[in-house]
């Protein structure tokens, strides 16, 4: 049994990493008698001059609803470096941060973040450190685990604000545009699309045509509907093109909403407004199953160390926690699957995806056509 752990969030942050920190520390000091060491700044902390702090039950009292970690977190630095416009992991300073583990007497350690922090984690485990990772992000893009503490709370956030974008839309007969992040997934797009009446979808998964756009905004004004909503995934790609970047160099994605809404706008003659969520997706306080997610996954993240197991993620599969390979965790990013039944519903509902294929059998408007007729 480990007498002290350490704990440490990596990536960007999401809404449940302080029920996470809160339920690793109860459970290791509680549960095991293990003291715990926070590692600040990601794995950024244990380098240099390191910097942790001790964690007790009082030091977490009352974080559990609060947004943000408080050990902070990076999702760039030492670990994490872009070259030729590609995240990649060389020049990993792991000898000087097992060297600083050491020093620090941290003779186990658990990493909370997404597939950046996890392939990081995993390079400790190779290197014989013993290590436990816990996912999350708002992307929902890992690949071991149905769901991943975060999502939740952003997919609440973007149907609000679509909620909210529709009654505007409505009164001013407007195209409305709503950028959602995501990365190179449309979870968040295609679930808050379903949840907040979306009339299209632009996901990564299927990649879009404007002609496509246009026919569904035409056969909603046709059938009297004169204003529609689009959310946008900041990684969905059109037919034959590339992601839009906001900033190249760092690869980070953003700009397709107003790309899509100028273009309509010119298209179809309809004024269009585009709004970013950004990171207003991220910040603030979790939902509630966020922070039953993140009390799951840290106990039992804990839970599996004390046992003695190293090199595994714990996850979300059929309703249960179970533990998967780190290698298994990383290998794969979670797409949407094109045919699977969320995509299949929406399409039901006559939600377009403006696909070209849909744009050429004119879907949303043979759709529309049956439902009047009926
Ligand atoms: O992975 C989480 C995420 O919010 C993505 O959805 C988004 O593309 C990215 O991080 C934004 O990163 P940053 O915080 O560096 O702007």
């Amino acid at each position: 049994m480990y007498k002290q752990i350490g704990i440490l969030t990596g990536g960007g942050d999401a809404p449940g990493l302080n029920a996470a920190i809160r339920a690793v520390v109860r459970t290791a000091i509680g549960e095991f008698g293990m003291t715990c060491i926070g590692i600040e700044d990601s794995f950024e902390g244990i380098l240099g001059e390191t910097h942790s702090v001790n964690l007790t039950t009082k030091s977490v009292s009352g974080i559990l609803p609060r947004g943000g970690t408080i050990l902070g977190t990076r999702n760039r630095g030492h670990f994490v470096k872009v070259v030729n416009g590609k995240q990649c992991f060389a020049e990993i300073p792991i000898s000087e941060a097992l060297a600083n583990l050491d020093i620090l007497g941290i003779e186990a350690l658990i990493a909370i973040g997404g597939e950046g922090t996890l392939l990081i984690a995993e390079q400790f485990h190779k290197r014989g450190f013993p290590v436990i990772g816990v996912p999350k992000t708002i992307d929902n893009d890992l690949a071991a685990t149905e769901l991943t503490f975060g999502f939740m709370t952003a997919l609440d956030i973007a149907t609000e604000a679509l909620d909210r974008l529709h009654t505007t839309a409505a009164s001013h007969d407007r195209v409305m545009v709503l950028e959602v992040m995501g990365r190179n997934t449309g979870w968040i797009a295609l679930q808050a699309g379903l949840a907040g009446s979306a009339d299209i979808i632009l996901i990564p998964e299927i990649p879009f045509s404007f002609d496509s756009i246009v026919r569904k905004v035409q056969a909603r004004e046709e059938q009297g509907s004169r204003f529609t909503n689009i959310v946008v995934a900041e990684g969905a790609k059109e037919v034959g093109k590339g992601e839009i970047y906001q900033d190249q160099e760092a690869v980070r994605l953003g700009g397709l909403g107003s790309y899509v809404s100028n273009h309509v706008e010119l298209l179809t003659g309809k004024e269009s407004r585009c709004v970013v969520l950004g990171h207003l997706q991220r910040g603030g306080s979790p939902n509630a199953f966020d922070r039953m997610l993140g009390t799951n996954f840290g106990a039992c993240a804990v839970r599996a160390l004390a046992n003695g197991e190293t090199g595994s993620m714990v996850a979300l599969q059929a309703g249960t926690i179970v533990t998967v390979p780190l290698s298994e965790a990383c290998a794969n990013v979670k797409t949407v699957p094109v045919d699977g039944q969320l995509v299949r519903t929406a399409r039901d509902i006559g939600i377009s995806f403006a696909a070209p294929r849909e744009s050429k059998l004119a879907e949303p408007a043979r759709f529309e056509a049956r439902m009047t007729n009926n």
